[in-house]
């Protein structure tokens, strides 16, 4: 792409010409931020997905989440810039190996975090996210066993957090298990005043010492309105941007992986630019397709979710 082109101004023009909405994840770089229609967690892009009228979605995040945005739009085009943007949540929950265990457990429902492939929502029961987990939990009654897919360490603290005892999916996320608890706890001790606050992808002995756990926006309103002036945020770097933006005169570290080659930058989030942003609205490519039986199992645990977060 010629380095004069104004990508800002052109990204704005395909949006206009094109009807196309851009939804990003707080997890893009923030250019790409910068010129997105809406920013959100996984519930609330989802949310915006079920409800635009544009022709085509753009989705500036992974795979999954574009995905998620097809399921519910067979009918619009949705683009995602890279698709090779993946996710190592997801891929950490193969389909027919997690069809092996579920067959192995036919009393339990089947609770899927949105991080994992159509294929692993098609065999669900219900979908959740990390901003209405605890909601779409207890909207099952007591005595019913689930199995929770595919991250372990948001299941160990939703069993915590709601008293289940679920049976959980050996999956987790590298970026929110690079945390160093011991690298914290000296960062703590020259910031005393910061509040730690992490996303539940994270290992428990960070979760412990967490004064907030929450989503990409429960942790930025959070730290918005909450009234100490320095955070240590656990989760990934992107989200810093919003924050810094919406209170400006508020630190924020990013908090301190366990070695100096480890970062906490998602490498599949991060294959997103704003120049492939450009491309893929100006080609229409590459876009997200399935096939049609998939779909619409993958469908039905997605609707439920949406119905309980209303
Ligand atoms: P949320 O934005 O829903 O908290 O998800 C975090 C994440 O890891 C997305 O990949
Ligand atoms: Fe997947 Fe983790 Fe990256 Fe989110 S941050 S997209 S869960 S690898």
């Amino acid at each position: 792409v010629d380095p004069t082109i104004d990508l800002f101004a052109e990204i704005e023009r395909l949006k206009k010409e094109k009807n196309a909405i851009l939804l990003a994840h707080y997890y893009q770089e923030p250019d790409i931020q910068d010129v997105a229609d809406y920013i959100g967690d996984s519930l609330g892009l989802a949310q915006q997905a079920a409800k635009t009228d544009a022709d085509i979605i753009v989705f500036a995040g992974v795979h999954f989440m574009a995905e998620t945005a097809k399921i519910l739009n067979p009918h619009k085009k949705v683009l995602l810039p890279d698709l090779k943007a993946g996710c190592s949540l997801a891929d950490s929950a193969p389909a027919p190996l997690f069809k092996k265990f579920k067959e192995q457990h036919p009393d339990h429902i089947v609770v899927s975090y949105i991080n994992c492939s159509a294929e692993i929502k098609a065999l669900s029961d219900i979908i959740c996210t990390s901003g209405n987990a605890e909601k779409i939990i207890e909207s099952i009654p007591e005595d019913q066993p689930i199995i929770f897919a595919p991250d372990k360490n948001l299941g160990a603290y939703l069993n915590k957090k709601t008293g289940r005892n679920m049976l959980l999916w050996n999956g987790a996320c590298m970026v929110h298990e690079i945390f160093s608890l011991e690298k914290i706890t000296r960062l703590k001790m020259r910031h005393p005043k910061a509040k730690l606050i992490a996303h539940p992808e994270c290992e428990d002995p960070i979760l412990r010492e967490a004064e907030f756990v929450g989503s990409t926006t429960q942790l930025l309103k959070f730290a918005v309105k909450d009234d100490a002036q320095e955070y240590i945020v656990a989760t990934e770097t992107g989200i810093l941007h919003q924050m810094q933006k919406d209170a400006p005169h508020k630190t924020f570290i990013p908090a301190p992986p366990n070695n100096a080659c480890a970062c906490n930058d998602c490498p599949h989030m991060k294959l997103n630019t704003l120049e492939k942003l450009y491309l893929c609205m100006e080609h229409e490519l590459p876009e997200i397709t399935m096939n049609e039986q998939l779909r619409v199992a993958a469908l039905k645990p997605i609707e439920r979710m949406l119905e309980i977060s209303r």
